[in-house]
């Protein structure tokens, strides 16, 4: 069997709150392997966000160790980190967060763009995706003349872009109706199937969880 491609060893959170501390997660540990498809879950609180944010670098753990591909990333500064989530993980949340002055075109080309590719290179790879994504047609609007499934179809040809190894998503379906839901949920394991993409996503919705081979369940802090 491969390496992990993403592992934490006791990882633990904890937020200093004057004179008490917030232990948010507890020495969790946690191995995901290339290509596989891992559903978190759990109640409100439990400290999901939390662990998907310091799965992605984009939050530091307090105690324990964060390695992509057995790299420790606890050793990386800021600015090597950006640059690893703009090559290797994509993001997708509960909301959209595109960027409301900028075209569906162009909040997708932004990663691109961040990784000093040229122009003409960004709008092409940006319009793959919008195509994969099946809104191509929808290209010229702003992000206010979208509906919200439109919105979450650009907001994850933005995090897909860059052909990312991981896709991290935090409640990805949970602003959307049923049809949409459903259709964002064939996308994912469509890029998954295709691309060898790792899938790691949270979710209160047990139609969607019920699709994931691996399933995780966060109870104050740790698995349950
Ligand atoms: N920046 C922060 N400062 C203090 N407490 C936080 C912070 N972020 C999250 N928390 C707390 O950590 C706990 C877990 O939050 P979160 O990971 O968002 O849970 P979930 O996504 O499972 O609902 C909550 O009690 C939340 O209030
Ligand atoms: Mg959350």
């Amino acid at each position: 069997m491969s390496d992990p491609i993403l592992r934490l060893e006791k990882v633990s959170k904890s937020y200093d709150r004057g004179n008490s501390t917030l232990q948010v997660l507890k020495t969790v540990d946690f191995e995901v392997y290339p290509g596989e498809a891992v559903c978190i879950l759990g109640a409100s609180g439990a400290g999901k966000s939390t662990l998907l944010h310091i799965l992605g670098t984009l939050d530091r753990p307090t105690e324990g160790r964060v390695l992509f591909n057995e790299t420790d990333m606890a050793k990386e500064s800021d600015e090597r980190l950006a640059r690893f989530r703009n090559k290797e993980v994509g993001f997708v949340f509960q909301f959209h967060h595109l960027l409301s002055e900028f075209s569906a075109l162009e909040n997708v080309m932004l990663p691109v763009r961040f990784a000093g590719q040229s122009e003409a290179q960004a709008r092409e790879q940006a319009l793959e995706l919008l195509q994969l994504l099946g809104v191509a047609d929808r290209k010229d609007h702003f992000p206010s003349e979208l509906s919200g499934g439109e919105q979450q179809r650009v907001a994850v040809a933005r995090a897909l872009v860059q052909r990312p190894k991981i896709l991290l998503a935090d409640e990805p379906t949970g602003n959307l109706d049923t049809k949409n839901s459903e259709q964002i949920q064939e996308l994912f394991f469509q890029f998954r199937l295709k691309f060898g993409i790792t899938l790691i996503v949270v979710t209160h919705d047990v139609n969607f969880a019920s699709r994931f081979p691996r399933r995780m369940v966060l109870k104050d802090g740790h698995w349950n």
